[in-house]
């Protein structure tokens, strides 16, 4: 294996510092979203990134996945323009660093309980634009949604938990007021090296 650099390195060392002392999953998430707006504000990494490969066609470029406390560190590099679908990532929590580009957040209030299958009715909530070294926190089964910006974008993600190939989650239909479950991006191994 390739040695990481060693400032994607020392953010793997500090979340795991942060797991081990931290017992709560919101916890540990609030602390891994200050470590990401660090890392994400990194002129270093973001030149780095500027060689990591598009993740059109629902992928995402997989840099590290715990193997003692389960979380994930993935990359998400957009096409310029790209329109992103609502979703939720069902029960983990989420970090979504911007490290270069631009984009926009979508935030959704969902309006029914849940109970009826297949049925989700949402209105949206906040639009935020992301700059680079600006990280939102997504809570479980919060819809979303991230659309490109003019130029490519990259962002880096934490999650609690790898999602894709584990569990599904929800994929939502504004007009029509429908949810279904689908898997999420394929996970593309990638190594972060200078
Ligand atoms: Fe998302």
């Amino acid at each position: 294996m390739t040695a990481h650099i060693p400032i994607f390195e020392k953010f793997i060392q500090d979340l795991r510092a942060a797991w081990a002392e931290l017992p709560d999953m919101e916890a540990r998430m609030k602390r891994g979203q200050k470590l990401l707006e660090n890392l994400v504000q990194n002129p270093t990494l973001r030149e780095v990134s500027k060689s990591w490969p598009s993740t059109e066609g629902r992928k995402n470029l997989l840099f590290y996945e715990d193997p003692d406390h389960g979380f994930a560190i993935n990359g998400v590099v957009r096409v310029p323009g790209r329109k992103g679908s609502i979703h939720d990532h069902a029960h983990s929590w989420t970090a979504y660093g911007l490290l270069d580009g631009t984009e926009t957040l979508e935030r959704y209030r969902r309006l029914d309980d849940g109970s009826k299958k297949g049925y989700a009715r949402l209105e949206l909530e906040s639009v935020t634009q992301g700059v680079p070294g600006k990280v939102d926190l997504i809570p479980p089964f919060d819809a979303h949604a991230e659309q490109g910006g003019p130029t490519r974008s990259v962002a880096v993600i934490l999650r609690s938990e790898r999602v894709s190939g584990k569990v599904l989650q929800g994929s939502y239909d504004l007009a029509n007021n429908t949810v279904r479950s689908i898997d999420g991006p394929t996970n593309i191994p990638y190594e972060i090296t200078s």
